[in-house]
Order: structure tokens, then C-alpha cells, then sequence
């Protein structure tokens, strides 16, 4: 067994006013080497967004803040907290500082609504049924659907059960929520009241965001950064105006060209 565990220390060190780190990511998927030796810090409070061509590891990178897949190297820290590597008690407790909403919803069908959402802060934080049912009804008049507590999912329409996904992620109280292209499988005439809810929630409240996503107008209204992918690293960070209007690198500059 090698001593030389942590070739460079003071990367995996969280440091303060950094929410997230990753340091020296490497993901492989038998010889695919997914994510390179990545690094990223986010600040507390930051909306991110993450772009790249299809096959950069964006849903990776979101996957293995949710403990989803585990990196074969390096070291993530949540909230001062190492995420990764760590014994699975420290794994769970990280954990319930982020949550995720992913493209397809993935609500648990058999639950109603109200149940979608208390579901976890009962079981998973331990929160009395009475608090959970008060707090998801608060969040379901919130993303507009106070009259659909008792439905099941599969009643409502896309945006609906998008709506309700989010919902359930808040339930949490994250301190960070990783959203990865979660309108991508709605109808068009569904998209803008989804992002308008998304773009409300970023700015009320103080949750860090990561974000994946196609919509270059909203991820240039909400992102406080924005990082390009590319070979299994970040080619390219800035504003969304840099980004978006001059980037640096051409191949920021022919991704952009082919999404926008
Ligand atoms: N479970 C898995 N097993 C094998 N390979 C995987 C697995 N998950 C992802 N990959 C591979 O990892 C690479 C990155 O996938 P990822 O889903 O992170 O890309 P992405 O940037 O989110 O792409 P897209 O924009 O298409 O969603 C791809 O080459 C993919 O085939
Ligand atoms: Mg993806």
C-alpha cells in the first residue's frame, strides 16, 4: 500500500467561503477516463452552471456529489465536510445537505404528492409527519400546486411532477441543489414555467446551485459562473457574460455556436 496518498494536501483542504471542493477528481468507467484530475471549489450561495459537449461527465460530476458513483481518485468536501473519501456514517450525514432534481422527475409513482415530499425529511431527517405535511404544503403552494396533494404523479403533466421533484429536493433544506437538465423532457409550452420557478428560487433563497443545462438564457440569468467541459476538465470558467459573448477558448466558442 502506497504512504503517498494525498500528493498534494492542500487541495483536498476545504478552505473558508467554499461550499463545495472537488480536487483531483478522476471517474473512470473501465478504460474511459470520464473526469480527468478535475478541481473546482464553489462559494456558499453560488449558482453554477456546468456546460459542455454531450460525454463531458456533467451528470457525473452531479452523480458523485449525490454519492450516486464514487470517483476512483481524489477527495470532495461539502460544508467543511469530506464527502468523499469518508466512513459511510459521515457519507449519509453529508449527504442531507444536498439535494438533486434530475431530467426525468423520478417521483415515486405509487405516493401521492404530499407523500413525495414528506417521504424523506420523515425517514431520512427524522422530522415528525406533522412538521414534514406542514412544510410540503408550504412547498407545494410555493411551486403552485397546493390542489394537487393528493394526486399521484402519474396524473400530472410534465411540468407538474417537474414541479413537484423540486419541491420534494427543498423538502430537505439543502444547502445545495444540483439540478441536471430538468427541462429537457418537457413540452415546450412546460419549460418557461419550470425555469421561472428555478430562476424564483435562486434568487429568494441562499442554496447553492449546480446546474446543468441547455437553456443558455436562464443559465446566463441565474449563473454567478459558469464552468465549460471538455475532456474531462474545466477548459474554461467565467461570468455568463464572458462566457457566453467572449469566450477564450475555441472550443467554448464552436459549443456554444452548435447549442445556441
Ligand atoms: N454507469 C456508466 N457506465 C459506463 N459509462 C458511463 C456510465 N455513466 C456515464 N458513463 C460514460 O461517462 C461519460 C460521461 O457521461 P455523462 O453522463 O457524465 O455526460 P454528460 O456530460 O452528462 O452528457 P450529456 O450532455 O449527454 O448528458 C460518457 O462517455 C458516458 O458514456
Ligand atoms: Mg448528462
Amino acid at each position: 500500500m502506497s504512504v503517498e496518498t494525498h500528493p498534494q494536501p492542500s487541495l483536498s483542504d476545504a478552505q473558508p467561503g467554499e461550499l463545495i471542493r472537488l480536487a483531483n477528481i478522476t471517474k473512470r468507467f473501465g478504460a474511459n477516463t470520464v473526469l480527468d484530475d478535475l478541481s473546482f471549489t464553489v462559494a456558499p450561495g453560488k449558482h453554477v452552471t456546468l456546460i459542455g459537449p454531450s460525454g463531458s461527465g456533467k451528470t457525473t460530476i452531479l452523480r458523485l456529489l449525490m454519492t450516486l458513483t464514487r470517483p476512483d481518485e481524489g477527495t470532495i468536501t461539502v460544508d467543511g465536510d469530506q464527502l468523499f473519501p469518508a466512513p459511510e456514517k459521515q457519507i449519509r450525514e453529508v449527504r442531507k445537505k444536498i439535494g438533486m432534481v434530475f431530467q426525468q422527475f423520478n417521483l415515486f409513482p405509487n405516493m401521492s404528492v404530499l407523500r413525495n415530499i414528506t417521504e424523506a425529511p420523515v425517514q431520512v431527517l427524522g422530522m415528525s409527519g406533522d412538521e414534514a405535511e406542514e412544510r410540503a404544503r408550504e412547498l407545494l403552494d410555493l411551486v403552485g400546486l397546493a390542489d394537487k396533494c393528493d394526486a399521484k404523479p402519474t396524473r400530472l403533466s410534465g411540468g407538474q411532477q417537474q414541479r413537484v421533484a423540486i419541491a420534494r429536493a427543498l423538502a430537505m433544506r439543502p444547502r445545495v441543489l444540483l439540478l441536471d437538465e430538468v427541462t429537457s423532457a418537457l413540452d415546450p409550452e412546460l419549460v418557461a414555467g419550470v425555469l421561472d420557478l428555478l430562476r424564483d428560487i435562486a434568487r429568494s433563497t441562499d442554496i447553492t446551485m449546480l446546474c446543468v443545462t441547455h437553456e443558455m438564457g436562464f443559465a446566463r440569468d441565474i449563473s454567478d459562473q459558469v464552468l465549460m467541459f471538455d475532456g474531462g476538465r474545466v477548459i474554461e470558467s467565467g461570468s455568463p457574460e464572458k462566457i457566453f459573448t467572449d469566450p477564450e477558448q475555441d472550443r467554448t466558442r464552436e459549443f456554444l455556436s452548435a447549442v445556441l
